[in-house]
């Protein structure tokens, strides 16, 4: 738990937890697949992006998944064309790119 007050101002500054840490415990971080987007000339159809980064089959889900907390992102295509697909697993637009890996900390 959080005292949700500064390390400096808490009281109980040895159980300080911060906001970040605590949200770090709760929202399970994917791998980075890869650190620039994956372009593909995608078919109408529906297809499942890879959320948690462990898919051998990038962007696309295979399953490798199986007992995290993670699950594939359907989507669907309705016209043919050349789409910028997500591989740093941060986008804030699954499955599509949004230029965050630009803001991932190197390695
Ligand atoms: S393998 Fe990553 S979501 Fe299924």
């Amino acid at each position: 738990m959080t005292c949700g007050i500064s390390l400096e101002a808490c009281p109980s500054p040895n159980y300080h937890v911060s906001s970040l840490q605590l949200l770090e415990r709760i929202v399970p971080e994917p791998i980075i697949a890869g650190r620039k987007s994956i372009k593909l000339d995608l078919q109408p159809g529906t297809y499942a992006w890879c959320a948690c980064g462990r898919s051998r089959t990038q962007p696309f889900c295979d399953g490798s998944h199986a007992g995290t907390d993670f699950r594939p992102v359907p989507f669907t295509i309705q016209v043919q064309k050349i789409y910028s697909l997500c591989a740093c697993k941060h986008t804030l637009t699954p499955p599509f790119c949004d230029h965050t890996h630009r803001t991932l900390p190197p390695v």
